[in-house]
Formats: structure tokens, C-alpha cells, sequence
């Protein structure tokens, strides 16, 4: 059984729908209302903190969890967008970038850790950016969601290391989906050519793939969409 956070996303929806439609059962968390577009089983949650995890709690109660996925992420709000330079710089887009990005992954995780098998193959995936490799940064700009996913990416690893003595076969990673057609990239569209942004539905079969293929040895890890993996 598949969990899957920020369901109503555009890649949280289209991973959702893939594993529904090849027969897995997934249960998709999400703070809007189910889309028609998906039959499956949907919570409603208020946020992701963990007092509002208790219905997750609930509808996984005696199943064996297989997977989590959480497609959380935020790159711009109707508030602030990435910035170019220092002078665009805000405590405002600093933190709420990171508290979504990073913050509430974590809280995810610490509300569900008690769920995760120990003696079962499980794994946990959030997806990340590349952008959040410090190594491969060689652009600059968009600091707020750079550091947030390297943050995200480093609390990732230190869980791995973690729960690597408890779960044996839990493998925890951080994926990179490539540019995909959804509202968080929409203002950035417009430079890409066309072979260069890719459909979520696209997006979400990589993703799967990618999650098919890891295993506990990797954990901690981050990984492009062709399963590659990527430096910190
Ligand atoms: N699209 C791309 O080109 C691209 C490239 C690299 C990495 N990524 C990463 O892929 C992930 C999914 O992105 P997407 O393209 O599918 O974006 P999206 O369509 O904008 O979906 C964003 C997701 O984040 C959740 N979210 C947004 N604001 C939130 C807030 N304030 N508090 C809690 N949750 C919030 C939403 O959950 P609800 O269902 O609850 O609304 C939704 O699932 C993100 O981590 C993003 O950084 C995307």
C-alpha cells in the first residue's frame, strides 16, 4: 500500500493515478478535495503537521505500508517569487519556502516512523530538485528553494543514517523529477524548449521507475528521474 502526500499536486496527482491504475492500492493526502480525475481513496487534511495526521493514521491502521511518497514543494507563492539576486532576498520567502520544502517533509516522517515496516521492504521518497545539489550549482539565484532542498536532501540522509539500525529495508531517497508541466514551474516555461519540460503523467512513470529500482543500500541518496544518482 502506497501513501502518497500533496495529492492534489501536479506530480503528487499523476504519481497517484499511476500506481491506482497498475493495481496498487494507494491512499492520496491532500489539503484540497478529491479531483475527478482520481477514484481512488483520498483524505482530506487541514495540513501536514502532525495534528492533523490522525485520518492518515487511521486509514493505514493494520495495512502494510509499502511506500510513502510525498510530493510537497512550494518555488513561489502569490506572495513572493524566486529570487535573481541578494536585493530580492526576504525573511518571508526564506522561511516559508523552507518550511514547506524541508520542515513539514520531516514532520511527515516523524509522524508516520512508527508505521514504516521493519521487517518489510518499504520506501520513503520526497521529491527534490536538482537545483538543491550544492555541487552542481553553477547558475546561482533561486536561494530560497535551493537551500531549502539541500536542507531537505541533508535531513533526508541524517534519517537515513538513523533508521537504517531499525529498518533494514527501508530505503529513504530524495528525487529529482526533471521539469514538469505543472503550476510550480508555469512561470518558468516559457525558455524551455519544448522537449525540455515534460508531462507529469511523463514525470510520474519516470518516477516509479526510479522508486522500483531502489534499494536499501541506497538510502539516503538523491536520484535524477533516469535513476542516476546525483552529488549533494
Ligand atoms: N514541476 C517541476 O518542474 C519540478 C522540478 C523539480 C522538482 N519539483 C518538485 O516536485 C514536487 C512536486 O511539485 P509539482 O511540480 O507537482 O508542484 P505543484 O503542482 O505546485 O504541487 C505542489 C505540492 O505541494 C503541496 N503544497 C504547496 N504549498 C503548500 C503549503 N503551503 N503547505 C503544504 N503543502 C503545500 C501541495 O499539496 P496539496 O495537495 O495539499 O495542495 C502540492 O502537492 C515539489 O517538491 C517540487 O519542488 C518539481
Amino acid at each position: 500500500m502506497y501513501l502518497i502526500f500533496g495529492a492534489s499536486g501536479g506530480l503528487g496527482l499523476a504519481l497517484a493515478q499511476h500506481a491506482s491504475a497498475r493495481g496498487d492500492t494507494v491512499v492520496a493526502v491532500s489539503r484540497s478535495g478529491r479531483p475527478e480525475a482520481f477514484t481512488g481513496e483520498w483524505i482530506q487534511v487541514q495540513g501536514y503537521e502532525p495534528e492533523h495526521m490522525q485520518p492518515v493514521l487511521q486509514a493505514i491502521e493494520g495495512q502494510t505500508l509499502t511506500g510513502v511518497i510525498s510530493a510537497l514543494g512550494i518555488l513561489h507563492t502569490n506572495n513572493f517569487m524566486p529570487e535573481k539576486r541578494i536585493e530580492d532576498l526576504s525573511a518571508e520567502a526564506l522561511e516559508q519556502t523552507y518550511y514547506v520544502n524541508a520542515v513539514l517533509p520531516m514532520l511527515l516522517l516523524q509522524a508516520l516512523k512508527s508505521k514504516l515496516p521493519t521487517n518489510s521492504p518499504c520506501v520513503w521518497v520526497q521529491l527534490s530538485a536538482k537545483v538543491g545539489s550544492i555541487t552542481d550549482n553553477y547558475l546561482g539565484g533561486w536561494y530560497s528553494y535551493r537551500a531549502s532542498k539541500a536542507a531537505l536532501n541533508m535531513l533526508l540522509k541524517t534519517a537515513a543514517i538513523e533508521l537504517k539500525r531499525t529498518h533494514k529495508q527501508l530505503t529513504i531517497a530524495a528525487i529529482h523529477p526533471g521539469t514538469t508541466d505543472t503550476e510550480l514551474s508555469k512561470p518558468f516555461q516559457r525558455r524551455l524548449p519544448a522537449d525540455k519540460l515534460y508531462t507529469p503523467e511523463l514525470s510520474a512513470e519516470r518516477i516509479w521507475q526510479v522508486i522500483e529500482n531502489l534499494e536499501p543500500e541506497q538510502s539516503g541518496q538523491l536520484f535524477h528521474w533516469d535513476g542516476k544518482q546525483l552529488p549533494y
